[in-house]
């Protein structure tokens, strides 16, 4: 939760009696601590097809994959917020308990899906959020899927709502060259974009969220 508010310029008042979505939710405990604070908050990932007992093992796997990159890649991170990369895996630990307790006790509220296809209804939702995929696996993930994906998560969104996006950099380092003309075709489809400086810290230069608004 600390992290999500962080990366895309949150505070815990945005999202209480709010209905939230978390796209892709992976293994954050976002959603359930958002419950917690009052919102009524669903999360989506392909990933919740699987059994709960499969997921966590799969989680507690991603987290020790995810911690072992960014050990390996450690010059790429600021480690002010973690402090050692033992410390950012023990955080990931203790996120992906949460999870998988919550997916025990709230199945419905974690959703199987996948982008660009979402199973909720039109402006079901007062915010979404999306981290860690659009723009970061923009090496695998091409710009019509990109496209797709937006207008799928801005389909859900209420006009005036927001949908929040970090980060906008690649893992794989290249700079994000369609961006500008993406958030140009989006304007031209009735959407105010806004590139907000973020005070989350971790992969190097990813110090901006985008913020979609439909008029
Ligand atoms: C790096 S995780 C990010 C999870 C979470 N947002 C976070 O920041 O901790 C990426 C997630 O994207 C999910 N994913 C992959 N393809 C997807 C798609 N087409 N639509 C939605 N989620 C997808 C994966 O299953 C994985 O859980």
């Amino acid at each position: 939760m600390e992290e999500y508010l962080a990366m895309l310029a949150l505070s815990p008042a945005d999202l209480t009696g709010c209905r939230v979505l978390d796209c892709p939710g992976g293994a954050s405990s976002f959603t359930a601590e958002a419950c917690a604070l009052g919102a009524d908050a669903v999360a989506a990932d392909p990933a919740y097809a699987m059994a709960p007992g499969d997921l966590a093992v799969r989680a507690l796997d991603d987290a020790r994959r995810s911690s072992d990159y960014v050990s390996a890649h450690a010059d790429r991170y600021e480690w002010g917020l973690f402090g050692t990369p033992e410390a950012h895996f023990a955080a990931r630990v203790a996120a992906v308990g949460r999870f998988a307790w919550d997916v025990r006790s709230h199945p419905g509220r974690y959703v199987p899906a996948s982008l660009p296809e979402l199973p909720f209804a039109d402006e079901e939702f007062d915010v979404v959020l999306s981290s860690h995929l659009l723009f970061a696996y923009g090496d695998r993930l091409d710009g019509a899927f990109h496209r797709d994906a937006l207008r799928e998560l801005l389909r859900v969104c209420r006009p005036g709502g927001s949908v929040r996006l970090y980060p906008l950099l690649e893992y794989a380092g290249a700079a994000l060259d369609g961006l500008p003309a993406l958030v140009r075709e989006l304007g031209g489809d009735g959407v105010d974009a806004t590139l907000v400086p973020v005070s989350y810290r971790f992969l190097r230069g990813a110090d901006t969220a985008l913020v979609l608004r439909k008029r």
